[in-house]
Parts: structure tokens; sequence; C-alpha cells
């Protein structure tokens, strides 16, 4: 919930600004108050009565006059909110924001705020991909503005890739984890997600199906309960969520070295599908066909960095938790697995072809603990986030 927050949102000037319309309304469905600043390109896509109809609010614009100024300056505009949100955060907003320009109202407001900062881009995919852009969002990410999306899509621009804004729930999200006080906040915690990549050679790796898609939705549900979240993820299909610290890697010991700078944590949850072998001496250079057969591949272990962390005699989180992706005897398997590991709890599964639970968007869970098995039953994959999410609260209390 976001009773008693106060938003502060921009809304620049792109065809996403229609969905700031949503946004506005979600935002006051959960109790925050939001004041909206609409940019003059802002104001082509979305009209000034629409916006401030949906605020409840007075809609603070590029050509405000002074009687704006007489009633609220835009340094105090700057300082009245809990969050401040660019939605849609444009190329030229962004290039604005990382430059520290300051030559409209919105550019001044950001420029001049003492909030945090929330931005969900959207643009064009070749706008998205230019160098340009890339290099002013690492600026934003070292200024610790939090960006949420942008998704791939097909885009008004009749493109196909990243640059379409972030859904106003997934904002919403974002939001919550940024500024909502929950049961979870004041509390670290680490989640790690997807598959891992184990190189065979530059171009070929080992992989598995992990779509990342729960454990990103564990990273979400943590973060609105207002935990802060450190979400390790390997190469996963689904985009990381907002208002967490990402940090991307591509294989077990690349995650296990995240993990472990990570350290310490009040829990860590374990939800990627780490590789459990990767090629032993892999070849610096593309592997080719010869006449002398195929190649022979040799298998090292991977460290198990579930176990490693469980079983830290120093330092260990307070609540450890463990994933297993079993395909039978899913109880039996995940008991004995959770005694192996020395975890505190393990989220078993079924993920037999059958179940349709890799790359699906649901989920059957078991959770396994001291005092025995918990079945939940079939939820989607945002609403096991959500339960343990809870439950992790609970625990932690
Ligand atoms: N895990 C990990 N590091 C690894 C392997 C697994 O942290 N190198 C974690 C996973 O994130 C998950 C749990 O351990 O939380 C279960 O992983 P799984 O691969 O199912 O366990 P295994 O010991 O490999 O068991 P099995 O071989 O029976 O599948």
């Amino acid at each position: 919930m976001l009773t008693g927050k106060h938003i502060l949102l921009i809304i620049g000037g792109g065809i996403a600004a229609f969905k700031s319309l949503d946004l506005i309304r979600r935002l006051r469905e959960r109790g925050a108050s939001v004041t909206p600043v609409l940019t003059r390109a802002g104001e082509e896509f979305v009209t000034p009565l629409s916006v401030s109809a949906l605020a409840g609010q007075k809609v603070y614009r590029d050509l405000f006059d002074l009687t704006d100024e007489a009633e609220m300056g835009h340094i105090q505009l700057s300082r009245v909110a809990d969050l401040v949100v660019v939605a849609p955060a444009t190329a030229d907003l962004i290039a604005k924001m990382a430059g520290g320009l300051a030559n409209d109202l919105a550019s001044t407001v950001l420029l001049a705020t003492d909030t945090p900062v929330l931005v969900a881009p959207a643009m064009n995919v070749r706008m998205w991909q230019h160098p340009a852009t890339q290099r002013n969002l690492t600026t934003l990410s070292q200024d610790d503005v939090s960006v949420v999306g942008p998704n791939d899509g097909d885009m008004a621009c009749g493109e196909f890739g990243p640059g379409r804004m972030a859904e106003p729930l997934e904002i919403v999200a974002a939001i919550e984890a940024r500024v909502a006080d929950g049961p979870l906040s004041g509390k670290r915690l680490i989640v790690t997600s997807g598959p891992t990549h184990e190189p065979i050679d530059p171009v070929r790796y080992i992989a598995n199906r992990s779509s990342g898609a729960q454990g990103t939705a564990i990273a979400r549900a943590l973060a609105a309960q207002g935990a802060e979240v450190v979400f390790v993820t390997g190469p996963a299909d689904v985009p990381p969520p907002g208002g967490v610290e990402v940090i991307r890697v591509q294989t077990a010991r690349e995650m296990q070295a995240a993990v472990e700078a990570a350290l310490p944590a009040d829990a860590a949850v374990f939800a990627a599908a780490v590789a459990d072998w990767r090629v032993e001496g892999a070849s610096s250079r593309k592997l080719k066909k010869s006449k002398d057969g195929l190649p022979r591949l040799e298998f090292a272990e991977n460290p198990d960095i579930l176990r490693q962390v469980a079983q830290m005699k120093k330092g260990r989180p307070g609540l450890v938790i463990g994933f297993a992706a079993e395909t039978d005897d899913v109880v039996e398997n995940a008991t004995a697995k959770r005694a192996r590991k020395g975890c505190d709890w393990i989220v078993a599964n079924d993920v037999s072809e059958a179940s349709g639970v890799m790359g699906g968007a649901e989920n059957t869970v078991v959770i396994i603990d001291d005092s025995g098995t918990e079945s939940w039953p079939t939820l989607s994959k945002s609403d096991v986030a959500r339960r343990l999410a809870e439950r992790i609260a609970a625990a932690l209390g």
C-alpha cells in the first residue's frame, strides 16, 4: 500500500503517456496522492484536463505562470514528494537528467529535487539502444536513480524490441519497492534467479530452461514488502523488477561471487536454476569441426551456492531458502535436499514437462521446513511470490 505517500509524477512526451493516466488511477487506488507535472511535449499526447481530473489535483505545466510560482515554486514542488516518478521518460528527458540541464519545469524540478527518483523509459528501440542513451542511463544509475523497464514488444512506431514503457502495475510495484513501508522495511535480502550459462567456447554454452519468472516475482514481492533486495540474476527471459539492486551474471561461479559480495543479509532466497556442471577448461577459441572426430567435453562441478551459504559458520543469513525443481517423488527428494544442503526452507515444485512450470505462468509448490510440509494450491507465479514474501516477513518478524 502507498497510504499517505506523495508522488510527483512527471509525464514526458511519448505515446506511452496515455498509460500514465492509468498509473495515476492505480496509485490513488493504493492511497497515494499524485501531483502531476506535464511537459510541453506530454501535452501533445494527453490533455492537462484528463491528467488533473484523474489526479484530483492541479497539473503543473511547462508553461507555468507567476500564479504557480506564488502557490508553489518549482523548488518547493520538487521537495514535497516522497518519490519523483518520470513516466514516460523520453530519451530527451533522460539526457537532460544525465546532463543536469534545467531548461523547462520538468528538468528544473529534477535538478532541484532531493528526493529519490524513478524513471520508466519509453522510446523507439534504436533510441533506447543508442550508446548515448545507454551512457546516460549509466550516469543515472550512478546518481541513484531507479529504472523500471522498458519492456520488449511491438511499438507504436512499428518496430519490435526494448523500448515500450513498463506497464502501470509494474511501475506501481517499483514505486512500492522504493517508498512503501512494509513488514520487511530495514531488512536486506538476496535473491538469485534465472539460469546460468556455462561456456563451451566463446559462442556456445550449456544452459537450462529457467525463464527467471519465479525468482523475479519473488524479488518484486519482497521489495513491495519494503525489503532492500539484491537481485543476482543469470541471463533470464523476463526483465528484472524495478526498485531492486540488479547484479547480472552469466556463470555459476560469477553468481557465487556476486552472492558472497552481497552478504551479509537477513535472508537469502535461491531461486536460480544454477548449472551443476561447467565445461572444464572451456576453449577460448571457437571449436571447429575436424576429421579427428567429435569434441570431448570434460565437466567440472560448480560450487553449490545454496549449500555454501546455508552452511556458513559465521555471518549466515538468519533464513536461507532453497528451491527444489524435481520431476519425480517431489516431496521425498526435496526433503532429502533440504537436509543435504542445510537450508531452513525448501520450496519444492514439480518441473516435469506435464506440469508446465518451466516457462509457464503458474506454479504448484510445497514448502518444507522444520515443522513439516505445507502444500499450496496452484497459483500464479506472482501469487506464489506474494505468499512466500508474507511467510518470510512473518519469519523475520
Ligand atoms: N543451487 C545453488 N548452486 C548450485 C546448484 C543449486 O545455489 N550450484 C540451489 C538452487 O538455486 C536451488 C537449490 O540449490 O535453490 C536446488 O538446486 P538443485 O539443482 O535442484 O539441487 P541438486 O543438488 O543439483 O539436486 P539434484 O541433482 O537432485 O537436482
